[in-house]
């Protein structure tokens, strides 16, 4: 049954997967609350996906162990694979059919009754009126992922999964997508979205962030920032690229990355760190001491991965 009893919309541990040997999740666990967008981030091939497919009951997980909408992760996977919402990382559509015709063929799958009104709800509800006779072959982006959404929502799910639902969609359109997410969450909905982006990082509630299938930092955004205990410095001035060179194989400075047209320094030992940088604060470099970005620190937890492994 649904029960639900511990309100937690996604609650599982040690979910692990192998393929071949090699364990692309290694024992991750999650905890997503009602009404909550959480962001899922790390590296391509971090397993965000794998993660994602065991959690709904597509792929079987090898260990792990947990619910999901008040299902267990493992044995109820049907019933978990009817409730939620799963938006596929390369989503497709019957690019002949038109937005209307596409998502009542969805209904169709779904053996939905009243299929003509749950459509025409839908097209309202995410703002495709005007467009439901267009092809889904003819439309941009932006409208194609919004179709995405509403075929993903035509069941009614309570969970939402989005892989990557943004990936190559133009700024202005991310923004409307990211809107249209928040008034879903505002109306009960919860979402698991993976993400590149981090503005969207940001937009989330609470994020993951993984790398090489082990779950590396996960909280809020400044929960997340916080616990790294980085220190940042950002450098203006000229030919940043020279000192960017200069300052990589110096000793406690873990990473030097430009950001537009500044660099930011950072490392975990700031008296290192400190004493590697002092040649260089004079004329005509200008150095602030400031707050590490989430970038920063997804930098440095990716590196501190990497000797990890390499250990
Ligand atoms: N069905 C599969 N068979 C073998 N290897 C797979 C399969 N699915 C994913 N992988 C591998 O697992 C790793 C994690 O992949 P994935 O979950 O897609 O990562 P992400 O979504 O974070 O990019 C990758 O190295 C990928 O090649
Ligand atoms: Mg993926």
């Amino acid at each position: 049954m649904n029960a639900m009893n511990n309100h937690l919309v996604i609650d599982v541990k040690d979910m692990t997967k192998q393929f071949g040997g090699r364990r692309v999740v290694d024992h991750i666990g999650l905890q997503v609350r009602p009404g909550e967008i959480y962001g899922f981030l790390g590296p391509n091939g971090s397993g965000k996906t794998t993660f994602i497919r065991m959690l709904c009951g597509l792929l079987k997980a090898d260990e792990g162990s947990g619910t999901c909408l008040g299902y267990d992760v493992i044995r109820d996977s049907e019933e978990i694979k009817l409730q939620v919402g799963y938006m596929t990382q390369r989503f497709s559509f019957w690019e002949d059919l038109s937005i209307a015709e596409n998502l009542d063929f969805v209904a169709r799958m779904y053996g939905i009754k009243k299929r003509r009104e749950v459509v025409s709800q839908s097209i309202e509800r995410l703002g495709l009126t005007g467009r439901q006779r267009q092809l889904a072959g003819q439309l941009s982006g932006g409208w194609k992922q919004r179709l995405a959404l509403a075929a993903c929502l035509i069941h009614n799910p309570k969970l939402l999964l989005l892989d990557e639902p943004t990936a190559g969609v133009d700024p202005k359109a991310r923004r409307d997508f990211w809107e249209q997410i928040h008034q879903l969450a505002a109306e009960g909905l919860t979402f698991l979205i993976t993400t590149h982006y981090m503005d969207e990082a940001e937009r989330c509630d609470r994020l993951a962030y993984i790398a090489y299938g082990r779950l590396l930092a996960n909280g809020t955004v400044a929960e997340v920032i916080d616990s790294a205990h980085l220190t940042t410095w950002s450098v203006k001035g000229p030919d940043l690229q020279k000192l960017t060179l200069e300052l990589r194989h110096k000793p406690g400075v873990q990473h030097a990355v430009a950001f537009g047209s500044m660099l930011h320094v950072s490392g975990g030992d700031a008296d290192e760190l400190e004493r590697s940088i002092a040649p260089y604060r004079k004329s005509p470099y200008e150095w602030t001491l400031i707050r590490p970005g989430l970038e920063d620190v997804f930098i440095h937890l990716m590196g501190q991965s990497q000797d990890n492994f390499a250990s």
